[in-house]
């Protein structure tokens, strides 16, 4: 199959194309496009068929459940029904259109396909002229992942979709590269208090604010996050914001792993977003990680090496040597104190070094606060766990 690709204006896309990419979406047709944090694979979210087929393409396990993508807040109740707390609305008005999936009780006519057989359905509405052009067009909710091939890097740029996709989907447009980065944050409201499924666009500081108490699901949160992050590598769930309540940490462990065994989100169990080559993630101060870089390379047997680091790093290593080092590739992944310049440089990172074919990347953590952790969150999906701690060290 060809691929069509085109360009759209990402603030004042063309109604035309728009149209007939909607009318690709109603005829059952896959289609690419780009929304605030990465690119979307949408099809029509109430034809089982066109759904299959983008689980078919995107070589997705039928149980991780896709978004649905809708317009308007008038349209959320056509797929979902509002929460027990009906919490949702003061949420969409607050974050929607935006990087933010609420997690909500569904409706009978979404297809099984979408929603993985679960008794919920995920839901957003993004703030892209072109998502949201698109959907209209359509005259649809439109069910979209984002669009690379499973367990690969999210795609920022239409180059990314292509990457992956090219000849299995009908169309692109293509709105040039992704504002947040990082894939929405996953919000689920049938809990209380509601459970973060995956960190993203929108930061847990700024739920908590909305919402009083949220929970951070343990498998989000790792070493980088302090001592929240430990307490979840021991299998405790951490309680962000308000300090630790009743019930103790060993009825936090009880529950933490109860959720574990029965993932709430499918999507956590996977490994994701991961490059050909292995991923280490190194955390510590830009000394440390600095530190723990040179060792490797300057022990001479690192081999072809990619560094995802932050321009921090960056500046001390150079200090160190004169030029880089043969078979060093670096990825500059922006400033460690605004982890959303990191956020917005991630998948791409990861891609552009994976393209070098090294035999190693070390990607560099960043804080954990604000976009930070979800991109601690992604680093360490990519490297599968894998996490150096470089702090401490001389
Ligand atoms: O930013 C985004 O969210 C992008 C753009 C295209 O909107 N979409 C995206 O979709 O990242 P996807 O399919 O790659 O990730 C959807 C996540 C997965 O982790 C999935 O497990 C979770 O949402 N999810 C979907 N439906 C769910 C449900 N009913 N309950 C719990 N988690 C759900
Ligand atoms: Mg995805």
């Amino acid at each position: 199959m060809k691929t069509r690709v085109v360009r759209v204006d990402p603030q004042r896309p063309d109604p035309a194309v728009l149209a007939e990419a909607g009318a690709a979406i109603r005829r059952g047709e896959l289609v690419a496009f780009p929304t605030e944090t990465v690119y979307g694979l949408g099809a029509d979210a109430l034809n089982p068929k066109a759904v299959a087929r983008l689980f078919e393409v995107k070589g997705r396990p039928p149980d991780n459940p896709v978004i649905v993508h809708v317009a308007g807040v008038g349209e959320v109740m056509e797929v979902a029904r509002p929460d027990p707390r009906g919490r949702w609305a003061g949420l969409a008005e607050r974050f929607w259109p935006g990087p933010l999936t609420l997690v909500l009780p569904r409706r009978e006519q979404v297809p099984d396909e979408v929603t993985g057989g679960l008794e919920t359905v995920a839901v957003r509405i993004p703030r892209h002229a072109v998502a949201l052009g698109l959907i209209r067009a359509a005259g649809r909710p439109v069910a979209a992942p984002s669009a690379n091939r499973s367990g690969r890097p999210s795609p920022s740029r239409a180059e990314h979709v292509l990457a992956d996709l090219e000849g299995f989907i009908e169309w692109v447009l293509d709105g040039g590269p992704t504002a947040v980065g990082v894939e929405s944050t996953v919000l689920d409201l049938t809990c209380e208090p509601p459970m973060v499924l995956r960190p993203g666009g929108v930061t847990v500081e700024a739920l908590e604010e909305a919402l009083g108490q949220v929970r951070v699901h343990p498998a989000v949160i790792g070493a980088a996050w302090g001592a929240a992050g430990a307490a979840a590598e021991a299998g405790v769930e951490a309680e962000v914001g308000v300090g630790a309540e009743g019930g103790g940490v060993a009825a936090q462990v009880r529950e933490a792993s109860e959720l574990l065994q029965r993932p709430r989100s499918p999507g956590l169990k996977y490994r994701h977003y991961a490059p050909e080559a292995p991923v280490v993630v190194l955390e510590g101060s830009p000394e440390a990680v600095a530190a723990a870089i040179r060792r490797r390379v300057e022990g001479g047997q690192a081999g072809r090496l990619g560094l995802f680091i932050t321009e921090q790093t960056l500046r001390l290593l150079l200090q160190a040597w004169s030029s880089l080092p043969g078979g060093v590739a670096v990825f500059c992944s922006g400033d460690r104190s605004r982890p959303e310049t990191v956020a917005r440089r991630l998948f791409e990172g990861l891609r552009t070094l994976d393209r070098e074919r090294p035999r190693l990347i070390l990607a560099e953590a960043v804080e954990g606060r604000g976009l930070g952790l979800a991109v601690n969150n992604r680093l360490r999906k990519a490297a599968g766990g894998k996490v150096e701690r470089c702090d401490g060290l001389p």
